[in-house]
């Protein structure tokens, strides 16, 4: 029987996202199933807004950011009346499968349907944070990741110029997984992560001890979690000799062209997905684990937490010497 296969894009966006709705579309039509995508993350399935998508739809997309269903915060799926509007949406349309693209958030999401419905509802892991359980990396992070690289080396050449000190700043609300690897990767003097917040004195001590070496530059990578980085500048400014900037990263993490890996991890997610799904494996989670494209229980990724692996911190320590 042609098995129904619905596609949403949810929460914060990411690039490789349509590289992801790429391959679950042309996997599924190889398998010979239908698919539709929901407009707008949830809101698709409380408004029935949706789309068909065959092989020729998602052409000349690998290589963009962002998602072309589109994407929102929806607070409204959180009320159990509108997940059973969800499932509603889904039985009308007579969808056997949903795959879910988004972060640890939408996954809470997809766990409620997924407990309210006969749906088979899989997790594809995408957001620039890396913070879903159950992956190593998540769509998104590496190209986030080179993006905040990319723009900090260019900071570096004029910190070094005028021998300043530059607090930047990288997203990260909750887990610091995108400022340890960029601080790691840009030679960062201090990191600044929610998981290990560290006071401006502690700060000053570093930048003093660096100082007596003769460092007199600097870069201070932190995530938006940790604090507020402009109150941090405006006090380094005030309590050192130093020159002291802030720069922000912001939004451009979220888009641009997805690196090879975003667009590998995106494509053999999918093909994962659907395997997945047309051995009827039930309610599946897709990762990456020491290598190895798997999947664990929806459920235990919606409810397990990432923790930063805080060594990371301690090498990060030691090159800055
Ligand atoms: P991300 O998926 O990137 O982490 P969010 O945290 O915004 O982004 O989650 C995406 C959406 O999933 C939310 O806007 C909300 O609609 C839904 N969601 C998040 N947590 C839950 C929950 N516990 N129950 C039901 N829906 C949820
Ligand atoms: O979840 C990804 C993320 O970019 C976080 O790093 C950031 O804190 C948040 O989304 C910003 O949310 P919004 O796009 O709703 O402003």
């Amino acid at each position: 029987m042609t098995k129904t296969i619905g596609i949403v894009t949810s929460g914060g966006d990411a690039p490789g996202m349509n590289a992801a709705i790429r391959a679950v579309t042309r996997i599924s039509h190889y398998k010979g199933c239908n698919v539709i995508g929901f407009e707008r993350g949830w809101d698709g399935l409380l408004t029935n807004t949706f789309r068909r998508l065959g092989p020729r739809n998602v052409g000349g997309i690998i290589h963009t950011g962002g998602t072309i269903l589109h994407t929102l915060r929806c607070p409204a799926f959180e009320d159990p009346a509108n997940q059973e509007i969800g499932v509603q949406t889904l039985c009308k349309n007579n969808v056997d499968a949903l795959v879910v693209i988004g972060g640890d958030g939408s996954f809470r999401g997809a766990l409620e349907l997924s407990k309210r419905s006969g749906v088979q509802v899989i997790g594809i892991p995408a957001t620039i944070d890396n913070d879903v359980y159950g992956t190593d990396e998540t769509i998104g992070f590496d190209t986030a990741v080179n993006t905040a690289v990319g723009t900090i080396d260019k900071i570096r050449d004029t910190a070094l110029s005028h021998e300043r000190i530059f607090v930047v700043e990288v997203m990260g609300r909750k887990r610091g997984f995108l400022a340890v690897h960029v601080g790691i990767a840009v030679g960062a003097e201090v990191i600044l992560t929610p998981e290990k917040p560290t006071d401006t004195r502690g700060v000053i001590q570093i930048m003093e001890k660096n100082s007596a070496k003769g460092k007199r530059a600097g870069i201070i990578v932190t995530a938006e979690g940790a604090g507020d980085s402009t109150k941090l500048t405006a006090e380094l400014q005030e309590q050192t000799e130093s020159e002291v900037r802030l720069s922000i990263v912001g939004y451009a993490q979220r888009g641009g062209s997805p690196t090879a890996r975003s667009r590998l991890l995106a494509s053999l997610f999918a093909e994962k997905a659907i395997e997945s799904i047309c051995n009827n494996g039930g309610n599946r989670a897709i990762g990456l684990q020491n290598g190895v494209i798997t999947s664990i229980e929806l459920e235990k990724a919606a409810r397990g937490t990432k923790e930063l692996d805080l060594r990371l911190l301690e090498v990060a320590d030691m090159l800055s010497i």
